[in-house]
């Protein structure tokens, strides 16, 4: 079950959760995307009990890793509103002495009062949401006057592919993006902090590189990537099944090259 106002729209749920859950430990476990997390906890300030929210939290992991960072009299308040996340985000903390609590919330409804938190951080899921400025108001309305505030999030659009034909290289990224309602939430992110009225706004960008297509594609599957533009009519079949050939002969020649830019968006409440 999904909370019906989630505008949790553009998740494949057809993709069973344990497929969901691989491709993100496999994200997460990339060089470029270990340190985007490490920086985006860094820039967060988090201090000797400090209370943090972490939105959308999937599985939990950076919500126990800035639990470590605030202490006993600290906590980490981790929303998210997919029960299957949370039973998963529970699993992992099996054992774990930390201060954190994991709730079934939707971040279009926080339940907490106005300034409860020192800090407040989301990583993926503004990609995922219709209405971006009314989700980070809602962060911004919990955070105290002086708290950060940092939101990880890709812009699906910066996806390059080195496959010859750029004509259709390009349809096909458009299509890709176009099927997540923030497609291009990474470069829109600055303008959204900067109208919340947040101060001191800093942009990071990092890049995630991909050149083992075996690994990038377990999780991607381009075939079906390509399949599904074809069927929503962004390409022909013909230009389909040609892309797809020169994808193979550009894997055969061992040079497969894909990379996605993400940002770190932080500011601060007046
Ligand atoms: C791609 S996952 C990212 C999980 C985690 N932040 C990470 O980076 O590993 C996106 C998460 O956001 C959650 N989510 C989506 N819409 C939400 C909403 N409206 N309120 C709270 N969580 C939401 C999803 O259930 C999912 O667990």
């Amino acid at each position: 079950m999904i909370l019906p106002s989630s505008g949790l729209h553009s998740v494949d749920q057809t993709v069973d959760p344990s497929q969901r859950l691989r491709f993100l430990d496999a994200e997460s476990a990339k060089p470029a995307m270990r340190y985007a997390r490490a920086r985006s906890i860094e820039l967060l300030e988090i201090g000797e009990g400090a209370r943090i929210l972490d939105v959308g939290c999937g599985a939990g992991d950076d919500a126990r890793a800035m639990a470590a960072l605030v202490g006993r009299s600290g906590r980490v308040t981790a929303i998210d509103v997919d029960p299957l996340m949370l039973a998963e985000a529970a699993r992992r903390s099996d054992g774990v002495d930390l201060p954190v609590e994991f709730r079934l919330a939707d971040v279009y409804a926080l339940a907490d009062p106005d300034a409860t938190f020192d800090g407040s951080r989301a990583e993926r899921v503004f990609l995922h949401l219709a209405e971006p400025e009314r989700a980070l108001a809602q962060m911004v309305r919990v955070v105290k006057p002086g708290g950060k505030m940092v939101v990880l999030e890709r812009d699906i659009e910066t996806r390059t592919i080195d496959v010859p034909n750029r004509a259709v290289t390009r349809r096909i990224v458009n299509f890709w993006c176009d099927r997540f309602l923030g497609g291009w939430i990474g470069r829109q992110l600055p303008r959204l902090f900067t109208q919340a009225g947040l101060l001191d706004v800093s942009i990071e960008p990092v890049t995630v590189v991909d050149t083992d297509f075996a690994a990038f594609d377990a999780q991607y599957d381009l075939t079906r990537i390509v399949r599904r533009a074809e069927a929503a009519g962004a390409v022909t079949p013909e230009e389909g099944a040609a892309w797809l050939a020169h994808l193979d002969a550009v894997v055969r020649a061992g040079s497969f090259f894909t990379s996605m830019t993400n940002f770190i968006v932080s500011g601060r409440k007046p």
